[in-house]
C-alpha cells in the first residue's frame, strides 16, 4: 500500500510496509542518488528489536552508517538535542547528498526534520514513525521544530520527508497511551474534512482498538489522504492549512501551562488534542451541543481524556487555569491582539476566527477543561 503526494514538483510518498517488507527502506534509499553515509537517530524507548532489523537492513544496502540513540518526549525538544545531531553530521563530513533516518515518535521525527532542513540548507530525509501522533500526524505536512523557553513549536521550517514507512511490526508495538493519543488527530480529520473517517472509527472500532492491521493501515490512509488534501495547495500555511489547526490553540494552552510547571510529559500532546478540540467546539456553537457531545463520546471511546482530572495534576487549578488563559495569546496563528481558532458548527465545514469573547474563553476552561458542572 502506498500513498504519493507532490510538494513543489517533487514526488513524495508514504509506505505501509507488513512484517518482512523492511527491503522497502533500502529500495527507496537505493532511488535516492545518496553518497551512502546515513545517520539513523531512534528513540531509545522503541523495541530494540525492531531497531536492529531497521539497522541489519540499512547495513544490507552497504552504507557508511552512524547511529544515534536520542530520547522523546517533549522536555527534550529543545535546541541541545538539535545541536547533537548537527555535531554528528558536521564531525562526519555528511554532504548535502547524505541521509538522515528518523525512527521515533513526533519529538524525534519534528527535531531530526529540523537538523536534516538546517545542515548544508537540506540533506535527503527519511522518516518512520513510531507513535500513532507520528503516523497520522507530524510524519507529513513539513513542518520542523523545537520548543524554546517554554514556547511550543517556536523555532522551526518547512522541510518534507523523502518517504515515509509505516511498518506493521511498529504499529504493533506502540504502548497503548501514545496508541490512542493518535485517536485525537484522527477524529480531528473527521470532523474538519469531508471523508467517512467517523464512520469509520465507529463501524470498525473493535478492530482498530485490537490493531488489526488492515484497519490501521486503512484509517491512516484515509487520515493521510485528508491531510494532504488540507495541506498540499498551501504549504506555508496562509488558509486551507490552518483548519488542520482545529484543536491546536486551546491544546498548546494545556501542554505549556502543565509542561511549564512540573517540567515532564504529563500530557500527550494528541491527549491535549482531544480536549481542545472540545473546548474549540464549545466555544464556537456556545453551549453543549449534539456535535460536542458525539465528540465528547467519540474520544471516550478511543480511551482519550476529555477533560483535565485536576486531581492527578499537583499543581493548584487556579493557577493552570491562569496559564492556560495567558497561553492563547500565545496562538501562532494570531493575526491581531485576539487568539484565533478553528470554529466548527457542523462536520466538515470549519472556519478559522478570532477569540474576542474574554469571558467565554474563560468559561470554556471552567466547562469543558476542569468540567465545572
Ligand atoms: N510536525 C507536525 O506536523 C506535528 C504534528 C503533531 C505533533 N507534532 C509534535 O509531535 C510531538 C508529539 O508526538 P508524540 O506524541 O509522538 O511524542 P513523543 O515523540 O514524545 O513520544 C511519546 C513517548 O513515547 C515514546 N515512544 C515513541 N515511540 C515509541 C514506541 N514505539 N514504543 C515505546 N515508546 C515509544 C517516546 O520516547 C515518548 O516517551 C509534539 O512535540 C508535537 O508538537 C508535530
Amino acid at each position: 500500500m502506498k500513498l504519493k503526494y507532490k510538494i513543489h514538483d517533487n514526488q513524495h510518498q508514504i509506505y505501509f510496509c507488513k512484517k518482512k517488507e523492511l527491503h522497502k527502506i533500502t529500495e527507496c534509499l537505493e532511488k535516492s542518488n545518496s553518497d551512502k553515509n546515513i545517520l539513523f537517530v531512534y528513540d531509545d524507548n522503541v523495541n530494540k528489536k525492531i531497531v536492529n532489523n531497521i539497522l541489519d537492513e540499512l547495513n544490507s544496502f552497504g552504507c557508511n552508517l552512524f547511529v544515534m540513540e536520542c530520547k522523546g518526549s517533549k522536555q527534550n525538544k529543545n535546541e541541545k538535542f538539535l545541536f547533537k545531531i548537527l555535531d554528528i553530521l558536521l564531525k562526519n563530513k555528511f554532504t548535502k547528498k547524505s541521509i538522515i533516518i528518523s525512527f521515533g515518535g513526533g519529538v524525534v521525527g519534528d527535531v531530526t526534520a529540523l537538523a536534516s532542513s538546517l545542515y548544508l540548507r537540506g540533506l535527503i530525509y527519511f522518516c518512520i514513525p513510531t507513535t500513532m501522533t507520528a503516523i497520522v500526524d507530524s510524519s507529513i505536512g513539513g513542518k520542523t521544530a523545537i520548543n524554546y523557553k517554554g514556547v511550543i513549536n517556536s523555532i522551526g521550517n518547512y522541510y518534507h520527508p523523502n518517504t515515509v514507512f509505516i511498518l506493521e511490526e511498529t504499529v504493533k508495538e506502540i504502548p497503548d497511551r501514545e496508541y490512542f493519543a493518535g485517536f485525537a488527530e484522527i477524529i480531528k480529520c473527521g470532523l474538519i474534512g469531508k471523508n467517512k473517517i467517523l464512520t469509520f472509527l465507529e463501524e470498525e472500532r473493535s478492530g482498530l482498538i485490537n490493531r488489526k492491521i488492515e484497519k490501521v493501515f486503512k484509517i491512516c490512509l484515509m487520515t493521510l489522504d485528508t491531510k494532504i488534501k488540507f495541506f498540499s495547495g498551501d504549504i506555508y500555511e496562509k488558509n486551507l492549512r490552518l483548519m488542520l489547526n482545529f484543536g491546536h490553540t486551546f491544546a498548546h494552552a494545556i501542554e505549556m501551562a502543565i509542561e511549564n510547571n512540573l517540567k515532564k510529559d504529563f500530557i500527550r500532546h494528541g491527549e491535549a488534542v482531544g480536549i481542545g478540540i472540545l473546548c474549540e467546539i464549545y466555544y464556537s456553537n456556545k453551549k453543549k451541543n449534539n456535535l460536542f457531545k458525539s465528540v465528547f463520546n467519540f474520544l471516550k471511546s478511543f480511551n482519550l481524556p476529555v477533560n483535565l482530572d485536576n486531581s492527578n495534576i499537583p499543581i493548584k487549578k487556579i493557577k493552570i487555569q491562569n496559564e492556560i488563559y495567558k497561553n492563547l495569546f500565545l496562538d501562532k496563528k494570531k493575526v491581531d491582539k485576539h487568539p484565533r481558532y478553528i470554529s466548527l458548527k457542523k462536520k466538515g465545514d470549519p472556519s478559522i476566527k478570532e477569540m474576542k469573547d474574554y469571558d467565554f474563553i474563560n468559561d470554556t476552561i471552567l466547562q469543558v477543561i476542569f468540567e465545572d458542572k
